[in-house]
């Protein structure tokens, strides 16, 4: 087992550079089931669920190599079919979901076993499945497979998710890209990483319009062809050292990001005493003096995202006065704040509502990660705290952050990686 031991009290100075999206590459690699040709996809970060999807593509027959670090190239010409049942590794991603749509897509069918990811309370795929039902497939789940066939064929639709889904605006866009006609999603999501997926689709023959407003159209073509692509900066990676910088006072300088996509964090930043500068591709953020309170909402993209909630809460804890966080995606996003309390922090919950008093300052406690943007804000936190934090858990961050720790301690912050033995492996050894 490993843990982070992290003594806190250090400013951050320095420059990191942020790497590509996330849930944009996890997206946009299982899309390319859809693709009878080679693509080549750059800024790819290296995180353990990027391995895993590679992995699904490999055992689906899809050639996989990669040529750099960050850059893949993945062939899904000769794919062996529509089963793609690996749930020791379906189970390890949320963004495993994307299978279903993009099997779909390509096949006219699917079989594929069910997704997993953080655990933030009921996240069910009835828009999802919605969304497929009114292109002319059938679904059904047995034995942990959803089965989906169109025994009939799939038709064009004019689809109104009844809920904002990024998960669900992706699944229908990739099972349509291929069906004759124009399929048109109501009341879609707008993220940046939808976007990115539409621009890459297009980029490989699709004709996909709207992708960053709530209506988009799909119009089917018949075949996509291979080419190359280069993936968006990570808006939450590049959130997240800024909330730490936040927290822990200095400067520092984000490289590689796309200003716009972060508007609304540096705007929430800026209200709470945080200096931003934009340098057009690279934020300058400096912290002196003292936090101030705020309150948040998060919400669907541009709104305040859930993702960086923990990560804000934090800073809520640090903040002079009291501080009222309200989350507007999950059911339970507030996992972290158990463990923020063994720190010291003072935050009452209320269902989707967390009241935070700002403390003096957090203590170093033993603490565990209980998902990736948890493990993310237990960071921040132990940067900030007096004292040693060691937190436990911590495969949550390296499924979802990019050599995390080494960019940390490139800006001053010392963590280290420690190897231990739980009861468990000492009872077994
Ligand atoms: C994606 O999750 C992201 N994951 C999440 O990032 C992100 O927090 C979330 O979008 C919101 O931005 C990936 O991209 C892999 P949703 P997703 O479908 O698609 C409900 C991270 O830390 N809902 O927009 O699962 C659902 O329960 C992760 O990087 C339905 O009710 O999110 C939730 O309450 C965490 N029915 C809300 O909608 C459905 O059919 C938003 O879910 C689908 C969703």
């Amino acid at each position: 087992m490993r843990k982070y031991v992290i003594k806190g009290g250090n400013e951050l100075h320095g420059e990191v550079t942020v790497s590509g999206f996330k849930n944009a590459a996890l997206a946009i690699i299982t899309s390319t089931i859809l693709v009878e040709g080679s693509c080549i996809i750059s800024n790819i970060p290296k995180i353990s669920d990027v391995t895993v999807h590679l992995e699904i593509l490999k055992r689906m027959g899809a050639s996989v190599k990669l040529l750099d670090d960050t850059t893949v190239e993945i062939n899904c010409a000769h794919l062996r079919g529509s089963r793609a049942a690996f749930d020791d590794l379906t189970r390890k991603t949320r963004a495993s979901t994307y299978l279903m749509g993009a099997v779909l897509g390509r096949f006219g069918s699917a079989h594929v076993s069910m997704s997993g990811g953080c655990n933030l309370g009921s996240r069910p795929i009835d828009q999802h499945i919605k969304g497929f039902e009114s292109l002319g497939a059938k679904v059904e789940i047995r034995n942990g497979i959803i089965h989906i066939t169109a025994p009939d064929g799939m038709h064009p639709a004019r689809i109104y998710f009844d809920q904002r889904t990024v998960g669900g605006t992706i699944n229908v866009i990739l099972a349509a890209v291929r069906v004759p006609g124009l399929t048109i999603i109501e009341n879609a999501n707008k993220e940046p990483h939808i976007v990115d997926l539409a621009n890459f689709l297009n980029a490989m023959g699709a004709e996909i319009s709207g992708a960053g407003t709530d209506v988009i159209k799909v119009r089917g073509v018949h075949k996509l062809h291979g080419g190359m692509y280069s993936i968006i900066p990570d808006q939450i990676e590049a959130g997240t050292f800024m909330a730490a910088v936040a927290a822990t006072g200095g400067e520092i300088v984000i490289r590689n990001v796309i200003p716009k996509h972060l508007e609304c964090i540096s705007t929430k930043m800026i209200e709470m005493g945080i200096e931003v500068v934009d340098l057009d591709d690279a934020l300058l953020v400096r912290r002196t003096g003292e936090l101030r309170r705020t309150n948040v909402k998060t919400m669907p993209y541009p709104g305040y995202p859930t993702d960086m909630n923990p990560q804000t809460g934090v800073l809520m804890c640090l903040a002079r006065g009291t501080s009222i966080m309200t989350e507007g995606v999950f059911q339970d996003r507030f996992r972290y704040v158990d463990e923020l309390r063994r720190m010291g922090a003072h935050i009452q919950v209320d269902g989707q509502i967390a009241i935070v008093e700002g403390v003096h300052n957090l203590s170093g406690a033993p603490v565990q990660c209980c998902d990736l943007r948890c493990g993310a804000a237990l960071i921040i936190a132990a940067l900030a705290a007096q004292g040693v934090t060691e937190i436990g858990n911590i495969e949550h961050v390296e499924r979802g952050y990019d050599n995390m720790v080494a960019k940390f301690n490139s800006l001053g912050a010392g963590i280290e990686i420690v190897e231990f033995q739980d009861e468990e492996e000492l009872a077994n050894a």
